[in-house]
């Protein structure tokens, strides 16, 4: 039997509809609809527009009504990098990042990805899982419908493969979709740093033992790489990149977070589906992701848990004409919220976007950094009904409330995952 929903009385539907991806001045453009109505058919959504004409239609007529009573409707969000599967929180750092111990500095002393890492290897799969059911949850909460998701804390075969394997799992087994990445490029791990060819020897577990297995097994869509000081450098950078598209793996890239290492050029080179951070990008770097087809994926949870003051030149990038996105970096080191609402709140204040900008780079443009933009991240017939539904009267509004969650329903292919009561 078919199932349809006619949904009303929505102050505003943000359609975000339209030509995908967004650039320059079109990522403010998000086709708001007043006096709207959008209707679900079996999961899809079937026709939106103005209630008067939807509301004619003939599958509206025996459709179930959901009346929205003045709130707003936008499209979920697509958070497109986070580091889901983690064992435990890094809340000790946190104090002495306070008190002014550096980030790296942390990392130095054992502290840091290699902490993690410690943890995720002696915890459990089942632990990890229901630690990973919770923040799944969560994300609905906070109006997200797919995520993006990367391996990274395990960093040896077993460990890599079991978080992957938690991914697809999880994809199936709950309602919001995994979008799996392969990070076994995060750093290198302990047990190689003693020896002067450690990073050499690492590289090439990864090239020829994990890559095979993680392809072989359909674990993972895309191959990341931390392109950093104290991480991988330019060079191996590539190498790992390049091997991880020879399996089919499209590359994404963590570029100048800390410095500039000229990681953005290699991913554009290499036509990377995204490069992420960029707090430190050099104008040739934004002249040549303007030029691209990479995408700008903007993290400013980063710089706001970490203390730090100089956020992405998010401006500088939209009107160069990239594509821009923005994504909360869920993980326990450098951004522990899963909150796209608060990520809309710091790129208003931080990154001087507007919050029509802001929903466009979370949804939309997010949306195509994962090649999932003809399927989700915009409110137009032929798409699935994945809808976040928040208790204001204006858009605006959900950043402006920062750090309040105004999210008051959440639905996945037309079934609710998340509703206030
Ligand atoms: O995206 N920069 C590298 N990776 C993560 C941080 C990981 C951690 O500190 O645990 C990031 O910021
Ligand atoms: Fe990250």
């Amino acid at each position: 039997m078919s199932t349809s929903l006619l949904i009303r009385g929505a102050s505003q539907i943000v359609t975000v509809g339209g030509r995908a991806p967004r650039r320059g001045q079109a990522l403010a453009d998000v086709a708001v609809l007043r006096d709207g109505a959008i209707l679900l058919l079996d999961g899809m959504i079937s026709a939106v527009g103005p209630a008067a004409k939807v509301e004619k239609l003939k599958e509206s007529k025996s459709a179930e009504l959901l009346d929205l009573d003045g709130r707003v409707v936008l499209p979920g969000f697509v958070d497109s990098h986070t580091h889901l599967i983690h064992a435990a929180s890094r809340v000790e750092e946190y104090e002495l990042k306070i008190q002014g111990v550096g980030y790296e500095e942390i990392a130095r002393k054992g502290g840091g990805i290699l902490n993690s890492v410690g943890k995720l290897r002696t915890t459990s799969s089942e632990d990890l899982k229901a630690r990973a059911q919770l923040f799944l949850e969560r994300f609905a909460e906070h109006g997200t419908t797919t995520i993006e998701a990367k391996s990274g804390y395990g960093l040896d075969l077993t460990s890599e493969l079991r978080i992957l394997s938690l991914h697809k799992e999880l994809s199936a087994e709950q309602p919001i979709e995994i979008v799996s990445t392969f990070l076994g490029a995060h750093v290198v791990p302990a047990e190689y740093r003693n020896k002067a060819s450690g990073t050499g020897d690492y590289l090439k577990l990864l090239e020829q033992e994990l890559l095979p297995e993680v392809a072989e097994n359909g674990l993972a869509e895309y191959c990341d790489v931390f392109c950093e000081r104290r991480a991988f450098s330019v060079a191996e950078s590539r190498q790992v990149l390049e091997a991880g598209k020879k399996h089919g793996l499209r590359p994404r890239v963590h570029a100048e977070q800390l410095s500039n290492t000229g990681a953005t050029d290699l991913g554009v080179r290499l036509g990377a589906a995204s490069c992420d951070h960029l707090e430190y990008l050099k104008p040739a770097d934004i002249r040549a992701l303007a030029k691209s087809n990479t995408v700008a994926t903007l993290l400013p949870g980063c710089d706001f848990h970490l203390g730090l003051k100089q956020y992405a030149p998010a401006r500088k990038l939209i009107e160069a004409g990239a594509i821009v996105a923005l994504a909360t970096d869920f993980n326990p080191g450098t951004s522990p919220t899963l909150s796209m609402p608060m990520v809309l709140a710091l790129a208003c204040t931080q990154l001087r976007m507007t919050p029509a900008e802001a929903i466009a780079a979370a949804t939309i443009n997010a949306s195509y950094s994962l090649g999932r933009h003809r399927k989700v991240g915009s409110i137009e017939a032929g798409k699935q009904a994945d809808l976040a539904v928040f208790e204001v009267a204006d858009y605006r509004e959900i950043p402006y409330y920062f750090g309040v969650n105004t999210c008051w329903l959440t639905m996945k292919r037309g079934e609710v995952i998340h509703m206030r009561d």
